[in-house]
């Protein structure tokens, strides 16, 4: 999920970089999503117009897990992207939510994913601790959207391996353990 709908964010850069390591990590089936797609009424709110939101709605009913990319505004998250994560609840308890940063300053939006943990505990989501952050995040793309710096390469590893530790584990943990918030 890109969480920004600004334009020229350099945030999607950083979510097209990562949906790319996704795609092509063997095991694992993702969709896209973006803010900006999400036509969102200004006099309604919530989960009882999930259902103007099939495919998002679907596209959590089905995953294991969730990878947010943020950027961080003024220490914290897009209310964009909180409208949007507001959509659904039970559709995410007890799956993964993993956190990529991305900020102009030098801190790589370490404090908006802070800020994000104790929203998304009360949605039901389990953190993975492995973040991806992209501080001074204008210098690390060209204008084509090409990664410059090769050492994300090997965070991004670390990353994936630990999100689909935490998304296989759950789910073998919504099969078999049972829970009265998932059947
Ligand atoms: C409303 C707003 C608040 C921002 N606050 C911060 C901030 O607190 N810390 C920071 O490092 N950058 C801040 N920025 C800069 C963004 O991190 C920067 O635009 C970066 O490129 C990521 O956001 P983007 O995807 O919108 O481009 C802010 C930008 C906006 C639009």
């Amino acid at each position: 999920m890109l969480g920004t709908p600004r334009k020229n964010r350099e945030s999607e850069y950083v979510a097209k970089w990562v949906y790319s390591k996704l795609e092509s990590h063997e095991g694992i089936e993702t969709q896209y999503f973006d803010v900006c797609d999400f036509r969102l009424p200004q006099d309604h709110y919530g989960q009882e117009i999930k259902d103007q939101f099939p495919e998002w709605r679907d596209a959590m009913i089905k995953a294991d897990s969730l990878v947010i990319v943020t950027p961080e505004y003024n220490h914290g998250y897009p209310g964009s992207l909180k409208s949007v994560l507001d959509l659904l609840l039970r559709e995410y308890v007890h799956k993964a939510v993993a956190f990529v940063g991305v900020s102009a300053g030098p801190w790589g939006g370490t404090r908006v994913i802070e800020a994000c943990v104790p929203m998304v505990r009360e949605l039901g989501l389990a953190v993975t601790f492995t973040d991806l952050n992209f501080p001074n995040v204008a210098s690390k793309f060209d204008e084509n959207g090409k990664l410059l710096d090769d050492a994300y390469e090997k965070r991004a590893e670390g990353f994936l391996d630990e999100l689909v530790w935490m998304a296989t584990t759950l789910r073998w943990g919504r099969q078999n353990v049972s829970s009265k918030f998932h059947s």
